[in-house]
């Protein structure tokens, strides 16, 4: 199905926060991002009252982070492909295309009702080529022509390759997630040199009423239950060297030049950046 009521609102909103903070493009402004943008800002300031957390401070610091590293892997000439999966309406194959042209493939992909929505939007504002282009993918598929094994068989096998996901995995429970991880690792294996890009947020739970509250907020925005999957950065590694890579670093934002004051906001400092190489 593709029609719009399909799309996760939390896509809308997150859209239409990387073209607030000057991340992003016009052409991937929706009327729904603007109105849950209001929303989010709100949630954002109730949070930030109640627990000193900015959500925003949180959201840029994974979204610069995962740019600085990307860049480095390009730039070192580690990476001439990309997959984003569930890349909903971030900017980053758009602005990684302007900035690299064709020196790289960017394929970015999410749910068939996402997917058809962006790639109109991107082809309206003429901002598509063989080089940028918009697919299908559902990360919980195993096999078929809407898996990352089918996505992953357009690329070249002999160039170096990134994956990346940005807020997608703490949507999905722990069965589920391993399952994402253990495909993107298998198929990372194919290709000359792969790295996987994501956020991730490991801490142990701590159980305060601001964060209860903070909690159940997050559930009603984004509609369903959130998952951290890691209490420290060694099971993050542990579970990445589980899933095939045989390389994890995990940057906390306060070691990355493009996020440095960021990581020392109460926020900024909840996220790190997952760097894991097969
Ligand atoms: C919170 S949005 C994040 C979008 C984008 N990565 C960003 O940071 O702005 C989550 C995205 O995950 C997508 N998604 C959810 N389940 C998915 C799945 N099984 N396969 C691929 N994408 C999925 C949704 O359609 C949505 O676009």
């Amino acid at each position: 199905m593709t029609t719009s009521s399909s799309i996760s609102p939390t896509a809308y909103a997150t859209g239409y926060f990387w073209f607030r903070h000057g991340l992003s493009t016009e052409a991937l402004v929706t009327p729904q991002g603007r109105r849950l943008g209001r929303a989010f800002g709100l949630l954002d300031r109730a949070i930030t009252l109640g627990s000193g957390v900015s959500l925003d401070a949180m959201m840029l610091a994974r979204h610069r982070g995962i740019d600085e590293l990307l860049t480095r892997a390009i730039d070192s000439g580690r990476v001439q492909q990309v997959i984003e999966i569930a890349a909903g309406l971030s900017p980053r194959g758009w602005s990684f295309s302007k900035r690299y042209g064709n020196a790289i493939t960017y394929i970015e992909t999410d749910l068939p009702a996402m997917a058809a929505t962006k790639a109109g939007m991107l082809q309206n504002a003429g901002l598509l080529s063989p080089q940028h282009r918009v697919a299908t993918l559902d990360a919980l598929a195993d096999s078929g022509p809407n898996s990352l094994a089918a996505i992953a068989a357009t690329l070249n096998p002999n160039l170096g390759t990134a994956i990346i996901t940005e807020g997608l995995m703490n949507y999905l429970d722990p069965a589920a997630a391993q399952g994402v991880w253990r495909r993107i690792g298998t198929t990372l294996a194919g290709f000359r040199h792969g790295v996987y890009l994501a956020d991730i947020y490991p801490q142990k739970r701590v159980i305060t009423p601001a964060l209860v509250v903070l909690g159940l907020l997050l559930t009603v925005f984004v509609r369903g239950r959130m998952h951290l999957h890691f209490n420290t950065e060694a099971e993050a590694i542990a579970r990445m060297q589980a899933s095939g890579f045989s390389k994890v670093e995990v940057h906390a934002p306060a070691n990355l030049e493009s996020t440095r004051s960021l990581g020392r906001t109460k926020g900024g400092n909840r996220v790190r950046v997952l760097e894991a190489s097969t």
